[in-house]
């Protein structure tokens, strides 16, 4: 049987401890990933803290990038030696990224670009499954059609304005380029001044600082319709802002708009707002119709990221692997991070 080296979480609140596990085999339909970088979600410390349900002894992580190594005998896009980038699967030890080696469903999996380093390439699909599914999923409440893969989608925002607050977050980056990539007219966000720049190019139209009023955001929409705000953050300055913002644009009227966030869980209806979150787990079958096609989308060099069209984070590498460096990335994620993803490499 072989091994690898994979940081096991004992219980919630223990630091973890690296140890040989056994290297899982891929079944028909799936690949085994020998791991080069793999991304820090918040997600990752707030179950490591307890702070989010999970079963013990866990390995955890959930994106990442890597070269397959092994295929299963029905894997027909992808071929041992090529670079891959996916998001991980939670829940399940054999397919988490903070180790060595991970199997994916082929489905999952998209190839890595040549203009992507690996680095880059870690960070993609789970703050993208959060802002995708947040749009273009019915879980989101605001579900716009068709999405930006189906014959049309280019324009399915065309003359309207959509609010995102937190553009300069890993999943606020990803949100803007999905409202760009939707064709909506107006795309604004909040952030610190010094990524407006950064944000603009990818897509936003206004860049405004998230002390910004409703008034402040309904100036800027002018005339154009808004039927949705999708919050990054999260907060509860940010849940109030996102539903102010649609309650004072549509007073008085009977259009029902839609807040979708990223902090579950909420399912309520107030003011003819629904305030709904996500959870952006794209290997739920029940996603599979957006994950799928993303993955797709994304994959190769005459995918959006090969074509320069959705843009991968910009990163900061840990150095010092699993034993050292895992720790430390969390902890910098933890504290708090602007405008970049933080990843390791397991194998050092
Ligand atoms: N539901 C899901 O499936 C899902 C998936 C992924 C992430 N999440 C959650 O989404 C949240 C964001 O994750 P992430 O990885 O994208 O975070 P991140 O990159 O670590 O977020 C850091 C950014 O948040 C911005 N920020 C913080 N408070 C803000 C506020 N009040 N208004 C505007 N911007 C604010 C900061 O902006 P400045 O530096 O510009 O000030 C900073 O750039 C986390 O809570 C995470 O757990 C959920």
């Amino acid at each position: 049987m072989s091994t690898h080296r994979a940081a096991v979480h004992p219980a919630a609140n223990k630091p973890y401890e690296v140890k040989q596990v056994p290297t899982p085999q891929p079944t028909s339909s799936q690949v085994l990933i020998q791991i080069t970088a793999s991304a820090i979600n918040p997600v990752d410390w707030k179950i490591a803290d307890g702070g989010f349900p999970a079963k013990f002894p866990a390995i955890l992580g959930s994106d990442a990038a890597g070269i397959v190594s092994k295929v299963g005998d029905g894997v027909k896009s992808l071929s041992v030696g090529d670079r891959v980038f996916f998001q991980g699967t939670l829940g399940s030890s054999d397919g988490c990224t903070f180790q060595e080696y991970a199997v994916m469903e082929e489905a999952l999996v998209s190839k890595t670009p040549d203009n992507m380093n690996d680095g880059e390439g870690s960070g993609v699909q789970l703050a993208s499954m959060a802002a995708l599914v947040g749009l273009y999923d019915k879980s989101g409440g605001f579900e716009v059609k068709p999405a930006p893969w189906d014959k049309g989608g280019n324009e399915a925002g065309k003359g309207q304005a959509l609010v995102i607050l937190g553009g300069s977050s890993s999943v606020g980056q990803y949100a803007i380029q999905f409202a760009r990539l939707s064709g909506f007219s107006k795309i604004i966000t909040t952030s610190s001044s010094s990524h407006t720049d950064h944000l603009k190019a990818l897509g936003a139209t206004d860049v405004v600082d998230r002390s910004s009023t409703a008034q402040d955001f309904l100036k800027i929409a002018g005339d154009l319709p808004m039927n949705g705000v999708y919050d990054a953050i999260g907060s509860e300055e940010t849940l109030k802002q996102g539903t102010s913002i649609l309650e004072q644009r549509h007073k008085g009227t009977d259009h029902v708009s839609h807040y979708v966030s990223v902090i579950p869980p909420r399912d309520e209806f107030e003011n003819n707002v629904t305030r709904k979150a996500i959870l952006g787990m794209g290997s739920s079958p029940a996603l599979h119709h957006v994950s799928h096609p993303f993955v797709k989308a994304v994959s190769g060099n005459e995918g959006w990221v090969g074509k320069g069209l959705f843009k991968p984070n910009r990163t900061q590498k840990v150095d010092g692997g699993l034993e050292k460096g895992l720790q430390k990335a969390l902890d910098l994620n933890k504290k708090g991070v602007s405008g970049v993803k933080v990843w390791f490499d397991p194998r050092e």
